[in-house]
């Protein structure tokens, strides 16, 4: 008598992190293979709190920036595909594929924009942990590499911050980087979703508020 085997947790979660790797190789410093590493052990830090789908919250975190829309024209199906296309490759069930693409499509802020289409406790956990990342010191190194990449100024006293009210708007900006701290980064505490992400995003954000200050100290060249 044999039954076909599923294939362990392990062994999946082992052939996502080649996978990612893999498909990350040559991008943008911000959103390279580190951030999902980050991304991915923060996500299992806040699950340990909540009742929630350890392998959906690993594989939504390693799978969740795979093919960000930012970086292949604005598409935005296609992460969700790929996502899918590598899972059933792995015969993952059709419940779990369907629970990780949920968490791609909808993880990002400028879905915030729009709403999620269902919420579950493994997409605020993800989501939590890819917030977290853009804040703090790593965020603002974050935020000043891909202001960079796009050959944005620092700042500009002269420029000053938006309110978005559309994705459009938010997508086809090309502020300033530190008017992203207004734009985005400072709002981000506030939209936390759990527990433990609401306590680090605190800590993260002060740190980010005496780097403002700071920075514009220096920018008034003040002694
Ligand atoms: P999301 O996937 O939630 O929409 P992003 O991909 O926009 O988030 O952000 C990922 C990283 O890139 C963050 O660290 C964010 O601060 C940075 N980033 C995104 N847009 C900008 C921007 N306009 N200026 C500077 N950094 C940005
Ligand atoms: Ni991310």
């Amino acid at each position: 008598h044999y039954t076909k085997q599923m294939p362990a947790q392990k062994d999946i979660i082992d052939q996502t992190v080649d996978f990612v790797q893999q498909q990350l190789k040559n991008a943008e410093a911000g959103h390279d293979w580190f951030h999902i590493e980050r991304v991915w052990k923060m996500a299992k830090h806040i699950a340990a709190k909540e009742t929630a789908s350890q392998l959906i919250v690993e594989l939504g975190a390693l799978l969740h920036d795979i093919a960000d829309s930012k970086f292949h024209n604005g598409d935005e199906t296609i992460g969700p595909r790929l996502a899918r296309e590598f899972l059933a490759g792995q015969q993952a069930g059709e419940a779990t594929i369907g629970a990780v693409e949920n968490i791609i499509r909808n993880i990002s802020f400028k879905g915030s924009y729009q709403p999620a289409q269902y919420r579950t406790i493994e997409l605020d956990i993800v989501q939590d942990a890819d917030r977290l990342d853009a804040l703090g010191a790593i965020g603002i190194a974050r935020a000043f590499n891909y202001g960079g990449f796009k050959n944005r100024k620092l700042y500009d006293p002269a420029i000053k911050p938006a309110q978005y009210t559309t994705k459009e708007q938010y997508k086809n900006n090309d502020a300033p980087t530190i008017n992203h701290f207004y734009e985005k980064l400072f709002l981000l505490k506030d939209k936390m979703n759990t527990e433990t992400g609401k306590r680090i995003a605190e800590d993260r954000h002060r740190f980010m508020q005496q780097f403002i200050e700071q920075f514009y100290r220096e920018w008034n060249s003040l002694d």
